[in-house]
């Protein structure tokens, strides 16, 4: 424990903390000039009013490039539904970097991700966490969750697109006599298919699990363009609630076959990348990022969150999508362009979506 200098408090501080309750007023006295908070966070890394935490516990290797973490989070972390997901946030290099990820377990239990290595961050949580290391945690969100009312229910997954599903399986099976639930999964081969044992145990207890891969290392990509692959998969499909989390082309094909089935009500989707209009990018631009006293060129392609975080800048962010709004910047001088809708827009003071967004020309943030 480091050494810490105990001294009497000056009377402004007495002022000060006369706001607090008695017993939090008498920790003051003893623990000034660190706050009681302080001493609690030497013992108890989760404590901490301003910053969600979570404890690793455990660390489970699931494929060759992908891992399950298990953590315990602090106070302020509210019980997930199945389904939802959550920002997680790691320091690497220093630079506090977050990402979403959907929660693994059962609906109301102690949270797990599973992470596939597809980028730096990944890649570093995969490889490097072990527990006892504290992750920064944002409380659970999401609307790809169960219906409220059990149905016969169509999975449609590819890759780590499983994991909001996997809770959803996980909550159901063996809980819901009434469970209906047929999984039509993707992946390249059968070895790197996430969750296959676990999901055979739960087939084969027969409490209304049916689990289907497709193989795409053989069988080509499920082709959603026409119904051909999900009627001699899932015959009775147009009968089921469907939720679908995979590649942006999958979504997009999914979309528009319920559409022209009308079925449309009966899809939930989630996207883990936002939806990109192709070309939309333009030739980028110079971005002064005012308050962090940083600048750089960034192309048509590097989102200014992407541009802010490369030159060291601490942007804030979450889904990372385009749906949160957590990456919300001052729109100080210049003109940016919205990725989703090739739309070029900027006034003085108008908050921009930064991760949804590039320079169109010189752009100035208030960050
Ligand atoms: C709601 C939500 C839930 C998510 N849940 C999970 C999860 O359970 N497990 C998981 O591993 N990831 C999940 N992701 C993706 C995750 O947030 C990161 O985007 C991913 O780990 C890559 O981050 P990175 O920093 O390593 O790579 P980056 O350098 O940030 O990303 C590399 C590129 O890969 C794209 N990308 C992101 N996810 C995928 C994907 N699954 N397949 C192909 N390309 C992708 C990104 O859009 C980006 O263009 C989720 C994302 C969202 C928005
Ligand atoms: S980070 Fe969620 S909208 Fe930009």
């Amino acid at each position: 424990m480091p050494e810490v200098e105990i001294r009497r408090p000056f009377c402004c501080e007495y002022r000060y903390m006369a706001r607090f309750s008695p017993l939090t007023r008498m920790a003051q006295v003893f623990t000034t000039p660190h706050s009681p908070e302080d001493f609690l966070r030497l013992v108890n890394p989760l404590s901490s009013s301003r910053q969600l935490r979570g404890i690793v516990t455990e660390v489970i290797p699931e494929t060759e490039d992908s891992a399950t973490i298990r953590f315990h989070p602090g106070r302020g972390w509210h019980a997930h539904e199945a389904g939802q997901w959550a920002r997680i946030g790691v320091e690497i290099d220093g630079v506090r970097q977050w990402r979403s990820y959907s929660l693994t377990t059962a609906g109301g239990e102690d949270p797990a991700i599973t992470v596939t290595a597809i980028g730096a961050i990944s890649e570093a949580l995969v490889r490097n966490t072990k527990p006892g290391d504290v992750l920064f945690l944002a409380p659970p969100q999401g609307d790809f969750v169960l219906p409220e009312h059990p149905r016969p229910l169509l999975m449609i997954t590819a890759g780590s697109g499983l994991t909001p599903v996997m809770s959803m399986i996980r909550t159901l099976v063996r809980r819901r006599a009434d469970a209906d639930v047929q999984l039509l999964h993707s992946s390249r081969t059968l070895d790197g298919s996430l969750f296959r044992d676990e999901l055979q145990e739960l087939a084969d207890l027969d409490h209304g699990l049916t689990v289907k891969h497709w193989i795409t290392s053989e069988q080509g990509r499920i082709d959603l363009s026409g119904t051909k692959d999900l009627d001699a998969a899932v015959p009775d499909w147009r009968e089921r609630a469907t939720y679908v989390c995979g590649p942006t082309e999958m979504i997009n094909e999914a979309e528009a076959l319920w559409k022209a089935a009308a079925r449309e009500h009966q899809l939930v989707i989630e996207r883990f990348a936002p939806v990109i209009l192709p070309g939309a990018g333009g030739a980028g631009g110079h971005v002064t990022f005012e308050k962090s006293d940083k600048e750089v060129d960034a192309d048509g392609d590097t989102t200014l969150l992407e541009a802010g975080e490369d030159v060291g800048v601490v942007m804030p962010s979450g889904c990372r999508m385009g749906i949160c709004q957590s990456c919300l910047v001052p729109l100080v001088a210049g003109q940016v362009r919205d990725l989703r809708t090739g739309e070029v827009h900027g006034e003085e003071g108008q908050l921009v979506q930064t991760c949804v967004s590039t320079a169109a020309g010189p752009v100035h943030l208030d960050v």
